[in-house]
């Protein structure tokens, strides 16, 4: 039993070392993580549609929210299992939201890595992560089977 959760602990530490090896290559740091959490956020309080939703939902919490947003994608850049939240749900019930909010959710992250990212493989890395959580929130909160068409091209 103790060789098996010796080996599990093992494991774990691989892949953390891994993706610290892999983020510091892109010059990903937890600074970086800081800066783009806050820059992201001050510029979707600024844009006229995603503003109002967020915060509706987020008047006077916002403090916890980017506390919240900066252990989230640093628990994804470094696999450090530092954020335990449930993002499907946490969306669930926010007033306002729509499937083509993400798009533009992506537009102004896009937008903001371009002018802050050390480099293009970290401005790729961000970005192809969101669009994966993005497709799944999207899938998890508007999936509909009665609308679905295999013919349809996405947005
Ligand atoms: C149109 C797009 C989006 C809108 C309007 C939106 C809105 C929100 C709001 C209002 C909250 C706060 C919920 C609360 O604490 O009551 C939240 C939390 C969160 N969002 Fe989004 N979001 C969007 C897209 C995304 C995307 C693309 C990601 C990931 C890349 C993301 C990740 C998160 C996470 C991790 C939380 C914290 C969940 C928790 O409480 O643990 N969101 N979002």
């Amino acid at each position: 039993m103790d060789t098996e959760i010796q080996g599990r602990a093992a494991h774990v530490a691989a892949i953390r070392e891994r993706a610290e090896a892999e983020m510091k290559a892109m010059g990903i740091d937890e600074a970086f993580i800081d800066r783009l959490v806050e820059t992201f956020y001050g510029r979707v309080l600024q844009h006229p549609t995603l503003g109002p939703v967020f915060d509706a939902r987020l008047s006077g919490r916002w403090p916890e929210h980017i506390q919240k947003m900066k252990s989230f994608w640093s628990s994804v850049a470094f696999r450090s299992g530092a954020y335990g939240g449930k993002p499907v749900q946490a969306h669930t019930g926010v007033a306002n939201m729509s499937p083509d909010l993400f798009p533009q959710w992506l537009a102004l992250f896009s937008e903001t890595l371009s002018d802050i990212a050390p480099n293009r493989e970290a401005k790729g890395w961000f970005m192809a992560t969101a669009e994966r959580i993005a497709r799944s929130l999207t899938l998890s909160l508007f999936y509909n089977p009665a609308l679905d068409d295999p013919q349809r091209k996405p947005a």
